[in-house]
């Protein structure tokens, strides 16, 4: 299976399936990765294990439609079978999701429909999260259709909050699971075992 990454920062969650690539841990290789953003760490992992990249920077596109053309493009010279978002910051319009529909996968730091939607991202769900007081938070991989975190839930997993937690002790225990959830959930996807019907995704067991 081909994965193109979409990223736009550390890329830590790239890193973790580079890594699951390289060991094996599925049958899926990193082929592309592309990021919204110039000079982001994610660009120099990839570059560290000769994956191709490509920065497509939004401003440089009138619309988000032509803007998306060129991540289309450049996904499908690649023959990209699943889209990866990992750190990507950007609403994908329906336009986008059309072209990859149902092979788009996205990952939020908390358990959706929880903390989510338009503006919760990155350190913004973890503020949000120690200010309501829950006991349990966690992680959230899903596919991408048309809303912002809205897509057929794939895997979750939960996380719990320490009554001393701060958003930086928080968010850094929910990445580290952010980083075994989402190999498994692309395992998943790569040996044909995820079902979706409507909005239910169902794991088909090995045994089966
Ligand atoms: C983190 O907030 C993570 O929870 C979310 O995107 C942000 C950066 O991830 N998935 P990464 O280190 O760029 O993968």
């Amino acid at each position: 299976l081909r994965l193109g990454i979409l990223v736009s920062g550390g890329g830590s969650n790239l890193q973790s399936i580079i890594d699951k690539a390289e060991a094996g841990y599925f049958p899926a290789e990193v082929v592309v990765v592309i990021s919204s953003k110039q000079d982001v760490y994610a660009l120099e992992r990839a570059k560290k294990h000769n994956i191709p990249t490509a920065v497509v920077l939004p401003k440089n596109y009138k619309t988000r439609e032509e803007y998306e053309d060129e991540l289309i493009k450049i996904l499908n010279s690649y023959n990209v079978d699943l889209v990866i978002l990992a750190g990507y910051i950007r609403v994908l319009s329906p336009h986008f999701v059309r072209a990859f529909q149902g092979k788009i996968m996205n990952i939020h730091p908390s358990l959706i429909p929880a903390f989510c939607g338009e503006g919760f991202y990155g350190e913004k769900v973890h503020k949000a999260v120690l200010d309501y007081g829950v006991k349990l938070t966690g992680v959230t991989v899903h596919f991408v259709d048309e809303g912002a975190d809205t897509g057929p839930i794939i895997l979750q997993r939960a996380v719990p909050v320490k009554d001393d937690d701060t958003v930086e002790t928080l968010a850094a225990r929910v990445l580290e699971e952010e980083h075994r959830i989402y190999p498994e959930a692309i395992k998943l996807f790569a040996e044909g075992r995820l079902e979706t019907n409507g909005r239910r995704v169902k794991i088909i067991s090995k045994e089966d």
